[in-house]
């Protein structure tokens, strides 16, 4: 197992170029199933997440290839097992996305429930409701969703709000199965997430008919096949926001190439509001600090509001801040895991239900600390580089999940990481 020994505190600055979305890519490489047929998606990041999809696809039927050019090719011309596998399921949850696109190409489905994680419950009962409203046959034995269609699905008008807002991949699941629908459907309360928009971007370039995209009402009419697709992913916005708190947080000056600022006014307006300077810069932005923080009280939302994949890091910057701050979680009430880990850095956070108390201190001191999971591991990262001595972060196979080689590209910047076997 891995850990990171990380020096501060430090100055970063330099220029680093995002990389391809890993939440865009995993839908949209689920999504190759529905056509027959090599597709080949440009900007995948190579991440352990992904390969894991990989793997999953690859027990389905399908081929799935690193080019040596750094494409994925996805061959789905045979699916002949459509089964998710547990053992899979268990370590990755967006696994989950699978279930709609092999429903509606082969009729029936047995795909894993996902298990709880760190992050708190994932249920996915908005994705069953949703699947069942276009036809399908759906119940669960021995923690698996069987799922069947065996004379295709049907289009209805669906509301797919669940108590906490939108579900991001519950509406992959469902876009994609009704692109083979017979007939309109209507998601009503569709995620808006700029991943979901990619995804239905590459379904319409695949043959589908899909209009609103980007907005809460998809209207989709099916058609009667899909074609294989080349699709370049979008820039992965939380890589890019996670940089962007990376300057801040160490009052340097970051250039992100391949950066779309458009995707990102809510942290845009909550970095600004402390005293960051962000500057559109033709397609990235530069990043800049003087000093610490301003206060800023946070609410994480369903998009366009502030992400939920950012809420750590966030923390991470704000426990600098010149007094107190408060963070909301509306998406996932228990994604708190970092806070006590932060905590064991000297910071001085108190958890309120679904909130953080953040009261600033004037620094953070380093300590062993432990990742629990991909965000909360980026938040612990970000606070290693500010604080005074060496920090050990343990279980870095979290942060490996969703960023690529983080260390080599925070390094030359003017991090001090270094990666251990232990
Ligand atoms: C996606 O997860 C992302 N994962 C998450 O990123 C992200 O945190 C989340 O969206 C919210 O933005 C991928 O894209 C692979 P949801 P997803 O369904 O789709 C509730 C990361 O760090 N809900 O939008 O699984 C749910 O409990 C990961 O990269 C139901 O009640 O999240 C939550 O409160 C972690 N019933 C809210 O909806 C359901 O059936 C939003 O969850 C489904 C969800």
């Amino acid at each position: 197992m891995d850990i990171f020994l990380i020096d501060g505190p430090v100055r970063l600055s330099g220029s680093v170029t995002i990389n391809g979305s890993k939440n865009a890519s995993l839908p949209i490489m689920a999504s190759a199933i529905l056509a027959g047929g090599k597709s080949i998606l440009r900007g995948v990041p190579d991440l352990s997440d992904i390969t894991v999809c990989g793997q999953l696809l690859e027990q389905l039927g399908c081929k799935v290839v690193k080019e040596p050019t750094g494409e994925l090719s996805i061959d789905s011309t045979v699916v002949d097992n459509p089964f998710g596998d547990y053992e899979i399921l268990r370590k990755m949850r967006a696994g989950i996305c699978i279930l709609g696109p092999l429903l509606a190409r082969c009729g029936r489905a047995e795909v894993s429930m996902p298990g709880g994680c760190a992050i708190g419950d994932r249920p996915v009962n908005l994705h069953i409701n949703g699947l069942r409203q276009l036809g399908a046959r759906i119940h669960l034995k021995s923690g698996y969703i069987i799922a069947e269609a065996p004379n295709g699905l049907t289009g209805k008008e669906i509301f797919m709000g669940g108590p906490f807002g939108s579900t991001v991949l519950g509406t992959a699941n469902v876009l994609a199965a009704a692109t083979l629908a017979r007939g309109r459907t209507v998601i009503e309360s569709a995620a808006c997430e700029p991943e979901i928009v990619d995804l239905a971007n590459c379904l319409n370039k695949m043959g589908a008919k899909i209009s609103g995209i980007g907005s809460p009402r998809l209207t989709i009419d099916g058609v009667s096949g899909l074609e294989p697709v080349e699709y370049e992913v979008i820039a992965d916005r939380i890589e890019a926001g996670t940089f962007m708190v990376a300057a801040a947080i160490t009052a340097g000056e970051l250039k992100l190439t391949n950066c779309r600022l458009r995707h990102m006014m809510a942290v845009a307006d909550r970095l600004r509001h402390i005293g960051v300077k962000v500057e559109q810069d033709n397609g990235g932005c530069v990043v800049s600090a003087t000093g610490p923080p301003r206060t800023a009280d946070i609410t994480t939302q369903p998009y366009p509001g502030f992400p939920t994949d950012l809420q750590a890091q966030f923390m991470a910057l704000l426990s600098l801040a010149d007094g107190n701050s408060v963070i909301i979680e509306k998406v996932f009430p228990d994604r708190f895991m970092h806070v006590a880990e932060l905590n064991r850095m000297a910071a001085n956070l108190r958890k309120e239900g679904p909130a953080v108390i953040v009261a600033g201190v004037k620094k953070l001191i380093a300590a062993p600390v432990m990742a629990s999971d991909l965000r909360a591991s980026a938040a612990l990262v970000l606070a290693a580089m500010a604080a005074e001595g060496t920090t050990i972060i343990n279980r870095v196979y979290h942060i490996d999940r969703g960023y690529e080689k983080i260390e080599q590209r925070l390094n030359p910047l003017g991090a001090s990481i270094s990666r251990q076997s232990v």
